[in-house]
């Protein structure tokens, strides 16, 4: 069978007998035989029996756990192909609704370490990575798309006596460590060698902090951003750098604007800064803290967050909002929020998001009302299927 092309979750589709064909781990180029794992309807899983052909575009993966841990589902291609198949990933997923789009890429600078954090599994006193959407654990000693500083953390956790659980961990820019565990053993950690190997500024355990802080400081484009255990905070620091200038420079004098989804206040405080007014919204508690901090901290005096789900606080907010930022969760937006989009018809709306079905879904609704004036792909998770797609939409 011939590989023909990548489907959205990075795996080459084949067609046996005329039915497509789904096979994790090939590239176009690849001929492969295969075994048929899963035989549906419309279409099959298979996996590779062996190789009869390696594709030219094929490269060495530089992983140890490629296609054993699930992540990294491109690091057979080059850097480059691999953007060349986000942008036509996302231009199809434009144009099976009908709307051609033009991109701008923006790559990743270091397309390798540059996650600020990682969720592990402890089983049975092993750690690791859970593999692609089943339980099955993957014992991994570093991952190669996170921080170094994560990965120097990953033998020190082997040594504090978990048996079962989660952690998480999370790093700035100046290598500055949080760890987070939920765990119900009986857990053993010595403070002072692990200050001797990371530079640890906190443990959170099963939420209440075991020692130090529990939050991290972050500077991007020179604003300084704390960022809590529980907050969200875009996982790689470099290309969200470019992110915040988007938006920045979407923002103009006199600007009033709505930030749907802050988090810490990240795209508000860049709108703030050419802005006349930003309003931030968010769900959770830590996150909007920080967000009214952050612009303290910052001397930002035109900024209001407020605590609430975007759904709950649309229908109580004003509508004089000529700007409008959103930035949902995978899924998108509410019908609420479309509503009071399509109430409030702002000149332009920024919309950032990390799911391009949910984004066109979204988009498709506005569209009789808003064009796309500008689009962007930024690599902010290189070598994954997953992208970040921005759409500058201006009213018509
Ligand atoms: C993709 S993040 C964007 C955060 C921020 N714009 C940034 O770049 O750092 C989405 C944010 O939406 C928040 N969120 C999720 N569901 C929400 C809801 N129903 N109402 C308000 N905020 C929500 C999450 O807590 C998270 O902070």
């Amino acid at each position: 069978m011939n590989i023909e092309r990548l489907d959205d979750l990075g795996r080459g589709i084949g067609y046996l007998d005329g039915k497509i064909t789904f096979i994790p781990w090939t590239i176009p180029g690849d001929v492969v035989e295969v075994i048929v794992t899963e035989n549906h309807k419309k279409y099959n899983v298979a996996k590779v029996k062996h190789f009869i052909k390696y594709s030219e575009k094929r490269i060495q993966p530089p992983c140890p756990y490629f296609t054993k841990c699930g992540g990294c589902t491109l690091q057979n291609l080059a850097y480059n192909d691999t953007l060349e198949y986000k942008v036509k990933k996302i231009k199809n997923i434009f144009k099976k609704n009908k709307i051609d789009i033009n991109l701008e890429i923006i790559a990743n600078s270091n397309p390798y370490n540059y996650r600020n954090k990682i969720s592990l599994k402890v089983i049975h006193g092993k750690i690791g990575f859970f593999e692609n959407s089943t339980h099955q654990l993957v014992e991994i000693d570093g991952c190669i798309i996170s921080n170094q500083a994560l990965n120097k953390c990953i033998p020190l956790i082997e040594k504090m006596n978990i048996i079962n659980g989660s952690i998480t961990i999370r790093c700035n820019q100046n290598e500055e460590i949080l760890i987070i565990i939920e765990s119900q053993d009986n857990l053993k950690i010595d403070i002072d060698s692990l200050k001797k190997e990371i530079k640890l500024v906190g443990i959170i355990i099963n939420d209440k902090t075991f020692y130090g802080e529990n939050y991290l400081f972050e500077r991007i484009n020179n604003v300084l951003f704390k960022i809590s255990y529980d907050s969200f905070f875009q996982v790689n620091s470099s290309v969200a750098s470019k992110l915040f200038q988007i938006v920045k420079d979407n923002i103009s004098l006199n600007d009033k604007v709505l930030d749907l989804y802050c988090g810490v206040g990240t795209l508000s405080l860049m709108a703030a800064a050419n802005a006349k007014s930003v309003v931030g919204i968010e769900i959770v508690p830590n996150a909007i803290l920080n967000a009214i901090f952050n612009a303290s901290i910052n001397s930002v005096d035109n900024t209001c967050f407020v605590l609430n789900d975007v759904s709950e606080a649309v229908s109580k907010i004003s509508l004089d909002f000529n700007k409008v930022i959103v930035d949902p969760p995978r899924r998108g937006l509410t019908k609420e929020a479309i509503e009071v989009l399509l109430k409030i018809r702002p000149e332009k709306i920024i919309y950032v998001s990390c799911n391009p079905q949910t984004l066109v879904r979204d988009y498709k609704l506005l569209n009789d009302i808003y064009e796309i004036e500008k689009s962007y792909i930024l690599d902010m998770f290189s070598y994954t299927y997953h992208v970040e797609t921005v759409l500058i939409l201006k009213k018509r």
